[in-house]
This record gives structure tokens, C-alpha cells and sequence, in this order.
């Protein structure tokens, strides 16, 4: 009886989550690198078991600082490819290219209506894109926050796996749900909140050239796709300094950023074992970095392999593409339909 009860009860919690909409997308400017990884990809492939998971491909989005892209169809198939190569499975998650569903488009519209240029000017990733390209401080990257709120409420997502450098976009995109709810009188669009695997409040995976967040514009990532010698050579090459001075001394940021990403590619007992030797100051960089190039090779083994797989099989990640559209198609235009009908347009 008591078995019974407890299967009842977890059945129940399961299906509670599966009622829960997650959802999470990457701009396709390149490979995926450990940013990417442990701060986003990692959380998708644990949620895909657990909730109805929608994960994309923002191409839109690249074109607020890219927008005369070379071959667009063909970056968008390598973040495809390794999406797959890292575990994502269509059989579990809709996986998708935010331009195959119009129906973003419209709801951005809607909520342009009611967002307000000292808002979007104040966010601080427009202010530093505009300083990085005065001579395209463009309408869509100063929206950049609105599409991205379009992209997660479209889909009434509850949680939303990013980076610690998305947050305040997730706030905007709170901020535009809240605010949709409040102005058509409505408990519509549900608040999505920042989920983190790896870290609660989102974790900032660093770059090894003392310069802080691992990132593409930034020139100093390790990619997934990385050959083992490559990336021995880029973890040989961090930055850092003379070395502990003093025992339990606080790091310098140059070696936390080591220590973090130690933290989340190497084992506890790797870590705690250079924690303990920069404690007593017997700690030499050089064995640190080969410990933590080995570790990020095996970590990236056998991604690498599927990468390769993947990338050369088109056909494939067409069709997956394809299938996406048509599911993400499903909900967005349900969504649509229904916001069309609060704000008081014909719905057909
Ligand atoms: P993007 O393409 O810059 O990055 C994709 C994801 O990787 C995370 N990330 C990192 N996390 C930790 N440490 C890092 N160094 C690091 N670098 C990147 C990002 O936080 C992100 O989760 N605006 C988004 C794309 C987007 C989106 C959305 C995301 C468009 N619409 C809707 C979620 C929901 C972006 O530019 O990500």
C-alpha cells in the first residue's frame, strides 16, 4: 500500500514538471565553446529528461551585429551539430531556428508597443555593443531584449537555462511578460525565471586570458570542437602570476578564473588537491594547467567525435530542423492566436 502511495506520488511530481515549459537559445556567431557549455548546454541536455523543452537557434538575433551573414544556413547547422554532438535529442526537446517561426516576429511587434526607449537604452549589453559598433547602433539591438522575451514567452516558458550574462535580459523579459499581463488585464504569460545546473544564479565560465568572461568577441575561447593539442596550447598559454605569497591567501582573479573553471571540468578531489596546494603554498602553475588541459580533453572527447559525425550528415540535420519548425510552429501560433484575441484582432 505504502509503495503504491509513494509511486502514486512521484508519478504526480513527474507529470508537474512535465507541465512546466523550458526553454533556451544560442546566436549562431560560431562554435560553441565552455562558456556555452557549462553555462547553457549543459543544463538543456539534464532538462530535456524533465520538463517540454524547446531549445533554438537565434539567427535573428546574430544579425543585430552581423547583419550581412556569409552563409547563415551553414552556421546555423554547426550549432545544430553540436547541439546533437552534446547530447540534445529531437525525440525529447523541440529543437528549432528561431527564423522558421514567424510568429516570433508578431509578438515582438506587440511587445515593441510597449516597451520604452530609456528602458531598452539602459541595458547595459546595448550600451556596449553600441560603443563596439558606433557605426550600426541598429533598431534591432536596441530590441535585442524584446525579441529575446518574444523568443521565451512565445512559448509561455517558466524556465529559461542561461548564462550569468543573460540576466539582465531575463529581467526585461520578465519585466515585458509582467508588464503584457497588466496593461490587457490578464494572467497570461507566465514570469520565466534564469535556471543554472552548474551554479544557483547562473555561472560566468571565464576566459584564460585574464580578461573575464569566456566569449566569441572576445577571442579567448576554448571550443568544444577544439583538437586535444589545441587546446593543451590555450590552457598552457593562461595568464598568471608569480604565485602564492603567503598560506590561505585570497587568489587573484587570474587564478580564480583557473580555480572556476577547475571547479566545473575536473573532479572535487582534482580541485580540493591544487585548493590545498595553493593554501600551502606549494602550488606550480604547470602541473595545474596540464591536470586541467587533461580534464577538458576527456570532458570534450567524445563531443568532438559527434561533431564530426553530425556536421557531415546535412540531410539530417535538415530534417531535424524541418520537424522542429513544424512543432514550435504548434505552440507559437496557439500562443499567438490567443494574444491576438486579449489585445482584440480578428483570429482566424
Ligand atoms: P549567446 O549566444 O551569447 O550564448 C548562449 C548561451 O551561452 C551562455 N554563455 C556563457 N555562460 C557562462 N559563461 C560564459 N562565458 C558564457 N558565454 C556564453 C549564455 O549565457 C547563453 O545562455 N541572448 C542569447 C540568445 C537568446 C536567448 C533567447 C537565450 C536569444 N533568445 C531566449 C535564452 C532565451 C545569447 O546571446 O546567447
Amino acid at each position: 500500500m505504502a509503495l503504491l502511495w509513494y509511486l502514486r506520488g512521484a508519478k504526480t511530481h513527474i507529470y508537474k514538471k512535465k507541465m512546466e515549459t523550458v526553454l533556451s537559445g544560442i546566436r549562431p556567431t560560431g562554435n560553441l565553446h565552455l562558456g556555452n557549455y557549462y553555462g547553457a548546454v549543459t543544463s538543456f541536455i539534464k532538462l530535456q529528461d524533465l520538463y517540454r523543452c524547446f531549445f533554438f537557434i537565434a539567427d535573428w538575433h546574430s544579425l543585430t551585429t552581423h547583419p550581412t551573414p556569409e552563409n547563415i544556413q551553414n552556421s546555423v547547422r554547426t550549432i545544430l551539430a553540436e547541439y546533437l554532438a552534446c547530447g540534445l535529442d529531437p525525440e525529447k526537446a523541440t529543437i528549432y531556428v528561431q527564423s522558421d517561426v514567424p510568429e516570433v516576429v508578431e509578438l515582438y511587434l506587440y511587445l515593441n508597443m510597449n516597451a520604452y526607449l530609456g528602458e531598452l537604452e539602459r541595458v547595459t549589453s546595448f550600451k556596449e555593443k553600441a560603443r563596439k559598433q558606433p557605426d550600426n547602433v541598429n533598431a534591432g539591438l536596441l530590441t535585442y531584449p524584446t525579441l529575446m522575451a518574444s523568443d521565451i514567452i512565445i512559448h509561455k516558458a517558466n524556465k529559461v537555462p542561461v548564462g550569468k550574462d543573460q540576466e539582465q535580459n531575463m529581467e526585461m523579459a520578465r519585466k515585458f511578460a509582467r508588464r503584457f499581463n497588466q496593461m490587457y488585464g490578464v494572467e497570461f504569460f507566465p514570469e520565466p525565471a534564469s535556471f543554472s545546473l552548474a551554479k544557483e544564479g547562473g555561472i560566468k565560465i571565464p576566459g584564460l586570458d585574464g580578461s573575464g568572461k569566456m566569449g566569441k568577441s572576445e577571442g579567448n575561447c576554448i571550443y568544444l570542437c577544439d583538437e586535444p593539442s589545441v587546446i593543451r596550447k590555450k590552457v598552457m598559454k593562461a595568464v598568471t602570476d608569480a604565485g602564492p605569497q603567503a598560506m590561505n591567501s585570497e587568489k587573484p582573479e587570474v587564478i580564480k578564473n583557473l580555480f572556476t573553471l577547475l571547479e566545473v571540468v575536473s573532479s572535487k578531489d582534482t580541485y580540493n588537491y591544487f585548493n590545498d596546494k595553493w593554501n600551502d603554498c606549494t602550488l606550480r602553475y604547470g602541473d595545474l594547467k596540464k591536470q586541467l588541459a587533461e580534464d577538458i580533453v576527456a570532458a570534450t572527447d567524445p563531443i568532438r567525435e559527434r561533431i564530426k559525425e553530425f556536421s557531415s550528415n546535412t540531410a539530417l540535420l535538415d530534417k531535424i530542423a524541418l520537424a522542429g519548425a513544424e512543432k514550435a510552429r504548434e505552440s507559437a501560433s496557439k500562443t499567438l492566436r490567443e494574444v491576438r484575441q486579449i489585445i482584440g484582432f480578428r483570429v482566424y
